[in-house]
């Protein structure tokens, strides 16, 4: 009999980022980042671990914090094992997440990684000469930092905006990865039930289009009429606001937007709603004024589950699942999303940053999409391994 070896789920992520181990390869013997650092503050969990390891091949000094609440212990300390700098805990407390941004932005990186913008923002209060960009990977991020760009002047490629990851992670990967954290958090089914999707951009229309392929009845609700009139066409329920909440089982956010959910929307909740978000920030669900409301008589706490159940003065309850925190980096054994979807990402990642260390993009190159080339490379690459 052979001998069984024992591996973890990082050997496992590692095994499927494919792309990433060509790569991680091609960057021992390029080095393309030798004698630079880089800053990141992207969540750690495994996927990203593998991402990190193929910087550091590179030659890079990687200094690492992570984003609220998704900072996972055992890919921590698989980082510091493999000679990555780590200046992050597992925390909801903005002050502790926004002393180890400070953390980062003070070894004064060569190349910020970001992820919602955070650390782009500390430097942009305290900017040093010697940074040369960087990536941002989200849509809020891009958000928060197009304003900024007269304080940035850095070249700074947007992952999101990629159209690869539009399809691969946004539309397919976050809508599975959401279905998937319903069903490990709640333990719910979801035939019959109806489902209210927040926000029809890339993200919505894989939620919705995950929960119509579960059998449940959904509607969405999206600001602007041209997404909801798609969203109509699609074959989505798309009733007004109030509507859409009074009959919802289910409520998923999914907007990059603030207060979507509101203490106002607690008249209208049905008996057993359950709040979810899937956007960046924990702030698309106003769960601090929703708990803090008058109409609500006592909360529970699922502790290991991470559901609150706030219990109505009219009896109703109303159940938020992880403090509103993006739910499928959170709660019980969170998986992220699919293994090839984030290698896809990732990949883009790291050709973004070499692109960028190698003085390929200018500061008018701020806050702008992947460059095509980028993206037909690593389409071509995919294809040559999966197809
Ligand atoms: N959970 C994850 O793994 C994951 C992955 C990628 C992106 N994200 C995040 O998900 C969020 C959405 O990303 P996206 O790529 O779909 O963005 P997007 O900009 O393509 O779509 C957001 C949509 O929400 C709509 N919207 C804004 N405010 C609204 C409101 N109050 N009510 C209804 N609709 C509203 C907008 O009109 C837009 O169509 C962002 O915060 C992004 O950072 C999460």
């Amino acid at each position: 009999m052979t001998d069984l070896q024992t591996r973890t789920r990082i050997d496992w992520v590692s095994e499927g980022c494919r792309l990433l181990a060509q790569i991680e390869q091609e960057f021992s013997s390029t080095k393309p980042f030798q004698d630079l650092t880089i800053g990141t503050g992207i969540h750690l969990e495994p996927k990203t671990a593998v991402l990190l390891r193929t910087l550091h091949s590179g030659g890079a000094r990687v200094v690492a914090t992570g984003n609220l609440n998704s900072t996972q212990p055992e890919t921590v300390r698989y980082l510091l094992e493999h000679g990555i700098e780590v200046m992050a805990e597992q925390t909801i407390d903005q002050e502790v997440h926004d002393l180890s941004l400070n953390q980062i932005v003070a070894e004064k990186p060569d190349l910020l990684l970001d992820n919602g913008g955070d650390l782009f923002a500390v430097y942009a209060e305290t900017p040093y000469p010697g940074l040369l960009g960087g990536t941002e990977e989200t849509t809020s991020g891009r958000m928060r930092l197009e304003p900024m760009r007269t304080e940035l002047q850095r070249p700074i490629l947007v992952i999101n905006d990629s159209p690869i990851k539009q399809f691969a992670e946004n539309r397919h990967a976050v809508g599975q990865s959401m279905f998937e954290s319903y069903m490990r958090f709640t333990n719910r089914s979801t035939n019959g039930k109806r489902v209210t999707v927040f926000g029809y951009g890339a993200c919505g229309r894989g939620v919705a289009a995950c929960f119509r392929n579960a059998h449940s009845v959904v509607s969405v609700v999206e600001a602007d009429p041209v997404k909801a009139l798609e969203a109509h066409l699609d074959g989505f329920i798309t009733p007004h606001r109030s509507e859409a909440i009074r009959n919802a089982d289910v409520i998923v956010t999914e907007t990059g937007a603030v207060n979507v959910i509101s203490a106002e929307d607690l008249d209208r909740f049905k008996d057993g709603a359950i709040l979810m978000n899937g956007g960046h920030f924990p702030t698309e669900i106003a769960v601090g004024d929703l708990t803090d409301s008058a109409l609500v008589a006592c909360r529970d706490r699922f502790d290991d589950l991470e559901i609150e159940t706030l219990r109505l003065d009219d009896g109703r309850a109303v159940h938020i699942i992880s403090g509103g925190h993006m739910a499928n980096l959170a709660g019980p054994r969170p998986l992220g999303n699919s293994i090839e979807s984030m290698d896809l990402g990732f990949a883009l990642q790291a050709r973004c940053l070499e692109y960028v260390a190698q003085g390929n993009a200018t500061s008018a190159d701020c806050v702008v999409p992947v460059p095509a080339e980028i993206d037909a490379r690593i389409a071509r690459e995919y294809l040559a391994i999966h197809r």
